[in-house]
């Protein structure tokens, strides 16, 4: 593990980790600047075409010669009740009469163009690949380490961490229940719902049964809780809402400013926008709908794409999916490069401060 673990953090000489964003939020600017500053910046393929992907990719090239990180979804299985879908479509008929639009096609598609992306990032590499929402293939997990590229996987169990260390990944993503935007976990099963295990003792669990480098995620938002997650056996903490609200970041203005606006001061897992439990702030859409959504991604992610569109188009936030981790309310409003170095300062001062322990980052 641990030539695996420094050949790892090495390629980033601050263990802080940019969250991929799908959706719009961590494009290529964002992910030049945090690889610049010494942390590892991640481009989210994630509701992208291959092409889309490809595109943001030689830009991050023409901005920095910094490793930097790719994100994709796996596919998702079919469901077995379709009628939920046709359910929740009847009971979202008045949102979409009131943002004057129609409902989207559910049946869109539900691999998010993996193969192809897979294939892309195997022909023309990039150092680091991680996986949300599942495990993939060892012989994709091979394919990328033929090209010299690490892959990391998220996970949200203890057993899906050992489903990721069998598929030959370099390093897991510990993603808390308190992270912003959805969980990663593998299947999502609402008998589950509830069973969510925070940041701290999700990377204790997983380094007690899985021999690789953890990467923390959940809540980050101060260099001091990086500290943490270090002392608690991660390699490095990786983070998004803290990043969301940076001026490179693409997410919406309105989204931006909602995450220390006190009209919103609690986050809460929800399938309310995409059928899948994803943590955001609480609005009147997800107050409404989150009870009853139906377990159905991407389905009700396709079938609420417009209604979330116009809302952001009425600068509406009360019908937009307002993304964010328990820690929202630390977010600070800081140019990328700049909170990476703030925060490495925090890391800095947390573990001096410590009885017994040296400065020490990533290893
Ligand atoms: C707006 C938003 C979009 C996200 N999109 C993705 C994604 O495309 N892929 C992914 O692996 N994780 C995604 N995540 C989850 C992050 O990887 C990470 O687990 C989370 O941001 C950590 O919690 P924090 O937001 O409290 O820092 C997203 C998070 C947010 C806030």
């Amino acid at each position: 593990m641990s030539s695996a673990l420094s050949a790892l953090t090495d390629l980033f000489p601050q263990p802080i980790v940019q969250a991929p964003m799908a959706g719009g939020p961590s494009g290529p600017r964002l992910a030049a600047a945090v690889s610049e500053a010494g942390g590892l910046g991640f481009l989210a393929a994630g509701y992208k075409t291959a092409d889309g992907m490809y595109q943001e990719i030689k830009q991050v090239r023409g901005l920095t010669g910094r490793p930097f990180g790719v994100n994709v979804f796996l596919p998702q299985p079919e469901h077995a009740e379709s009628g939920a879908v046709d359910l929740y479509a009847q009971q979202l008929a008045g949102e979409a009469a009131w943002y004057r639009t129609e409902l989207g096609e559910p049946d869109h598609g539900r691999d998010d163009g993996y193969e192809i992306k897979v294939a892309a990032l195997v022909d023309d590499p990039v150092p680091v690949v991680s996986f949300h929402f599942g495990v993939p293939a060892r012989e994709v997990v091979d394919a990328l380490h033929r090209v010299g590229t690490f892959a990391l996987v998220t996970a949200t169990t203890v057993e899906e961490a050992l489903a990721v260390e069998r598929a030959g990944a370099d390093a897991v993503i510990a993603q808390g229940v308190e992270a912003g935007g959805h969980q990663g976990t593998h299947r999502d099963l609402p008998e589950n719902d509830g069973a969510g295990i925070g940041v701290l003792t999700l990377v204790a669990l997983i380094r007690e049964a899985v021999d690789l480098p953890v990467v923390a995620a959940g809540g980050i938002m101060r260099g001091g809780q990086i500290a943490a997650v270090l002392a608690a056996g991660a390699s490095a903490a990786q983070l998004g809402t803290a990043f969301l609200a940076t001026p490179e970041s693409g997410a919406h203005a309105l989204h931006k400013a909602a995450l220390t606006d006190p009209l919103h001061p609690h986050t809460e897992l929800t399938r309310a926008f995409s059928g899948r439990p994803a943590r955001g702030l609480v609005n009147r859409f997800l107050r409404e709908h989150g009870p009853y959504a139906p377990a159905a991604y991407p389905e009700v992610h396709h079938l609420t794409a417009p209604l979330r569109k116009a809302a952001a188009e009425a600068g509406d936030p009360q019908g937009m999916a307002l993304w964010a981790g328990q820690g929202h309310r630390m977010a600070r409003d800081l140019p990328a490069g700049r909170l990476v170095e703030v925060l490495a300062e925090e890391l800095e001062a947390a573990t001096a401060a410590l009885p017994g322990r040296r400065t020490g980052g990533a290893r």
